[in-house]
């Protein structure tokens, strides 16, 4: 009998640039390794503002570059996710805050986890918004998210 599938939720503030990059390189990671029938990935944003919308237009550019085709659709957090969901990555601590707000019980808020501690090689303490800044912070932010991805995927098939 198949074994339930582990199932990851990514989230950040928009659901529009650092979220579904992290959802679609691990959906990628997923796929190049043939799990694809152990993991179901989605991500979701803390605000529902840009709900509908493709991912920002300069990080489905840079992501391109790395052979990375965001499709997702930016939709906002729902209280849902936190039974549906194994797994609740937050981008930065702020989206921490705000996912241990909507969740209701200490089993839920145990689902929480930081994305930076999976690539603690960049010395930094949160994915950073790269929303306001430049092209940099994109390029930063892919970065991270590759390495991060890595890093989890390996934690979760060796444990
Ligand atoms: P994200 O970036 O949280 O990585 O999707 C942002 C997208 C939109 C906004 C902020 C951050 N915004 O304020 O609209």
């Amino acid at each position: 009998m198949e074994s339930q599938k582990k199932k990851i939720l990514f989230v950040c503030l928009g659901n529009i640039c650092r979220s579904p990059l992290a959802d679609t390189i691990m959906n990628k990671l997923v796929e190049d390794k043939g799990l694809t029938e152990k993991y179901e990935i989605d991500s979701a944003g803390i605000l529902d503002y840009h709900e509908g919308d493709k991912a920002d237009y300069r990080m489905r550019c840079k992501a391109g570059d790395r052979g990375y085709y965001i499709t997702h659709l930016s939709r906002p957090v729902e209280k849902s996710d936190f039974e549906k969901f194994d797994l609740i990555f937050g981008m930065d601590d702020q989206n921490i805050r705000d996912l241990e707000s909507i969740a209701t019980t200490d089993e839920q808020r145990s689902k929480i986890h930081r994305m930076v501690d999976y690539c603690p090689s960049f010395g930094r303490k949160s994915v950073p918004d790269p929303y306001y800044g430049g092209e940099e912070g994109f390029t930063l932010v892919i970065d991270m998210l590759e390495v991060a991805c890595s890093n989890l995927l390996n934690e979760l098939e060796n444990n």
